[in-house]
């Protein structure tokens, strides 16, 4: 008897509504294809920060490294200042667990629209490979001479050789298993110490994968390219800022940002790891009950590919894709009416 142990934090905004939606979808996926899901669901979220002062328990890592995966909704709100919610819930998550991939890949789908003008679906596919443990996400730095006419901040990044030879490791790893092409965002013109380390350590690497063809473009020669040739990219990787920023865009260029998923992944599967859309909380247009579940419908997709239930996996994908294709159920960001429910009932009904 397959049976995992999942832990579920809804968290803020639309992450509650997109989680009951992909809750929906995978309660409806493990009925048919025969394993279990086990839930725990904490509530773990900026309103909990304004009544308790802390977004989790103090032991709340601890409680988390029970369970075999991690689906979480999106942290942040209005009135919490961001840097204590998501320094208080996410980054502790992504660091304790030593999930130092971020893994996020986007695709345009039949039935939505690229915000690029022209572009068909299946014809832009590609995945952002991002460092989630260290780099430009830093707590070293301070603020000096405050109130002062000299006031100024200092913010310290930390690029460690492990750290970046890990991530890179990974995104040539996983070409292999795709069109043999990565690109290494950089910015070794302007960065004098980060930068060009980062791009040695990926000249390093690049020398035992011969197969596969590297690149670096700088990240703002890269923005551009995204968005003229995004054909031409397939493999990106970058550090935890860069890799945050061409996420956002990469998910643009595709159906948009109710659309990509993100797996914050341990590879070694020492710890858990956690599923989440890219996207954030939306506070513009949360309650409202409009959000696209379909990245969070995506990013549990990932998290049973991940548990090794594949076929699963391998079914939500399709099940997306025939209902965003029928094109009858469509949230508005994807120019339809229907609400998040209804998209989400209409995808858990696609694979029933
Ligand atoms: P956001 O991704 O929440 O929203 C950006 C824009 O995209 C908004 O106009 C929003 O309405 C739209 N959008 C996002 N997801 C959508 C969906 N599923 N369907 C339809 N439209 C969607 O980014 P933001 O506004 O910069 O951040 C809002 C809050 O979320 C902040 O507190 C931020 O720190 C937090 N955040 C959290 C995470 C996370 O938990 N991993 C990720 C990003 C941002
Ligand atoms: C993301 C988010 C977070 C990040 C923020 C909310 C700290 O933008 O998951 O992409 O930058 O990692
Ligand atoms: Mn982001």
């Amino acid at each position: 008897e397959r049976n995992y142990r999942i832990a579920s934090i809804p968290g803020d905004g639309i992450g509650v509504d997109v989680q009951v939606e992909a809750r929906k979808v995978l309660d409806t996926t493990a009925g048919r294809y025969g394993f279990g899901l086990d839930w725990t669901e904490f509530d773990w979220s900026c309103e909990r920060y304004t009544q308790t002062g802390t977004m989790m328990p103090e032991d709340g890592i601890e409680r988390l490294s029970a369970f075999d995966s991690i689906l979480l909704g999106a942290v942040g709100f209005p009135g919490v200042p961001d840097h204590i919610s998501l320094w208080g819930l996410l980054i502790p998550v992504r660091r304790a667990f030593l999930q130092y991939v971020n893994l996020r890949p986007v695709k345009l789908l039949p039935g939505t629209t690229s915000a690029l003008a022209g572009r068909s679906a299946a014809e832009l596919e590609m995945v952002i490979v991002r460092e989630n443990s260290e780099g430009e996400y830093s707590k070293l730095g301070g603020r000096h001479n405050e109130g002062q006419p000299g006031e100024f901040v200092l913010q310290e990044s930390v690029f460690t050789r492990v750290g970046v030879e890990r991530i890179i490791r990974y995104a040539f790893e996983l070409a292999t298993t795709r069109t043999g092409r990565v690109c290494s965002a950089t910015k070794s013109n302007g960065i004098i110490h980060t930068m060009p380390f980062w791009d040695e350590v990926f000249a390093e690497v690049a020398a035992d994968y011969p197969g596969v063809s590297s690149e670096q473009t700088h990240i703002d020669a890269l923005a551009a390219r995204m968005v003229q040739q995004p054909d031409r990219l397939d493999v990106v990787v970058g550090s935890n800022l860069f890799g945050d920023i061409l996420s956002d865009l990469a998910a643009a260029v595709t159906g948009g940002l109710g659309m990509a998923p993100s797996g914050n992944i341990n590879p070694e599967g020492t710890y858990p790891s956690m599923f989440e859309a890219v996207h954030g909380s939306a506070p513009d247009i949360a309650g409202k009950g409009i959000a696209n579940p379909v990245a969070q419908i995506l990013a549990a997709a990932m998290m049973l590919e991940q548990l090794g239930e594949s076929e699963a996996a391998q079914a939500i994908n399709a099940a997306v894709e025939k209902v965003l294709g029928d094109g009858a159920v469509a949230t508005p960001d994807l120019g339809g009416k229907a609400t998040t429910a209804q998209l989400g009932s209409a995808i858990a009904g696609a694979l029933a």
